[in-house]
């Protein structure tokens, strides 16, 4: 019984760690969002028409020319020349970016924080 604990810790922590790395990779594997689904994500991009301003790869009708385009986004190094780019950070340009950058023409939409999660695995999946 006992061995059997250390061995689901392990790979507990295996499975940990690993998002971990993931989460800060800068090329190659896409940056994980632990919990967020990138399809969930998808829906929520189209429901708030981010592609009124954004070029957004795989989402239908996504050619807005206001924002830069969000192409590859998984394998670039900030956001909004503001931030790195880390899943945390893509979460809290998304609900506040007037926060972030006051002034920018991003409006603030009302993104939930679990929505935003959602939108940031799309986001970091582009590559
Ligand atoms: C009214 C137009 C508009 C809408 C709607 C909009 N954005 Fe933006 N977005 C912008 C602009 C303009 C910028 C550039 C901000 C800056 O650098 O000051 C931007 C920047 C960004 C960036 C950083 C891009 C980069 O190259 O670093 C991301 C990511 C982003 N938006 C995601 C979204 C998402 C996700 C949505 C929908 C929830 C959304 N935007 C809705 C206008 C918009």
């Amino acid at each position: 019984m006992r061995a059997v604990r250390v061995m689901v810790g392990l790979v507990v922590a295996m499975v940990v760690l690993g998002a971990a790395c993931h989460s800060t990779a800068r090329t190659g594997t896409p940056r994980v969002v632990v919990g967020a689904s990138p399809d969930v994500g998808k829906d929520r991009i189209v429901h708030y028409g981010c592609g009124a301003c954004h070029e957004i790869p795989g989402v239908k009708g996504a050619e807005g020319l206001v924002g830069p385009p969000l192409t590859k986004f998984g394998k670039r190094g900030t956001i909004a020349g503001e931030l790195s780019n880390t899943p945390d950070n893509l979460v809290r340009w998304i609900r506040d970016p007037h926060g972030v950058e006051p002034g920018t023409d991003m409006p603030n939409l009302g993104v939930t924080n679990d929505e935003a999660r959602n939108i940031a695995a799309y986001l970091e999946n582009l590559q």
